[in-house]
């Protein structure tokens, strides 16, 4: 059998304006590494800035809530293009764009499958616990632009504490908080929370230069505990 690992791949990576590819190379470096020890990965990239920008014009133009999400999937997906461009022929060339998309994926020989979104109503935080599940993954890496789970928003609280590990009740407790804990929302929704303590998958939050260490299984980020 297959090890799968999934990796969330936050959408800051994808910062063209500020950062051109050089995160992407990276965040591609450390899934190709992970492939070469004999980790078959499933990554999915997210939206980031560029699908802000063009959710935010498309709501001022007066599209639909939905139209917004299936804007955001879309700019998603472009992001996963970028990836797929980054790892060349390690990569399955195209990006599924259901659970089944991917299963179809995971039976090649491609050991690396980028995917963005699937259906609107959802983050691409839910699209990774989803793909974590369906291919019975051993670890899921959020990898986000922050190093782990903290107490507090640590960009906005410099005396925030990072977490080693948290139980999911507690994590649930952290994100559903009032609004100064908006920041630490972004690091996984709700949707996403109930599909990983339904299935209790494995999950390291960690910063998108500690991908190829939590898939090492180094001690690195926020383990979350069920
Ligand atoms: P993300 O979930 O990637 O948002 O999807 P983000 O804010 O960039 O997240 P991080 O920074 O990677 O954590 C961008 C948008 O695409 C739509 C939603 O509108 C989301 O806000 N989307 C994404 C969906 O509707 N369904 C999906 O399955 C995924």
């Amino acid at each position: 059998m297959d090890r799968f690992a999934v990796v969330k791949v936050s959408g800051a990576v994808f910062d063209l304006q500020n950062r051109g590819g050089e995160m992407v190379r990276r965040v591609a470096d450390q899934l190709r590494a992970a492939s070469e020890e004999g980790w078959r990965v499933a990554a999915v990239a997210g939206g980031g800035s560029v699908a802000r920008l063009y959710i935010r014009a498309a709501r001022e133009l007066g599209a639909s809530e939905a139209a917004l999400d299936q804007l955001g999937i879309l700019i998603t997906r472009a992001n996963a293009e970028l990836l797929i461009a980054a790892l060349g022929g390690t990569a399955y060339p195209s990006v599924p764009q259901t659970l089944e998309e991917l299963l179809a994926a995971s039976a090649s020989n491609r050991s690396i499958i980028v995917m963005g979104g699937l259906q609107p109503g959802q983050s691409t935080n839910a699209v990774a616990a989803l793909a974590a599940e369906s291919l019975g993954a051993a670890l899921l890496v959020n990898a986000t632009d922050v190093d782990g789970v903290y107490t507090d928003d640590p960009r906005k609280n410099p005396s925030a504490k990072r977490l080693e590990s948290v139980g999911v009740e507690e994590l649930t407790l952290l994100l559903s908080g009032s609004e100064h804990k908006a920041g630490t929302y972004e690091l996984l929704d709700h949707v996403s929370l109930r599909i990983l303590e339904r299935s209790r998958i494995p999950t390291v939050v960690t910063s998108y230069e500690g991908v190829l260490a939590a898939i090492r299984g180094e001690k690195v980020g926020t383990r979350i505990m069920y």
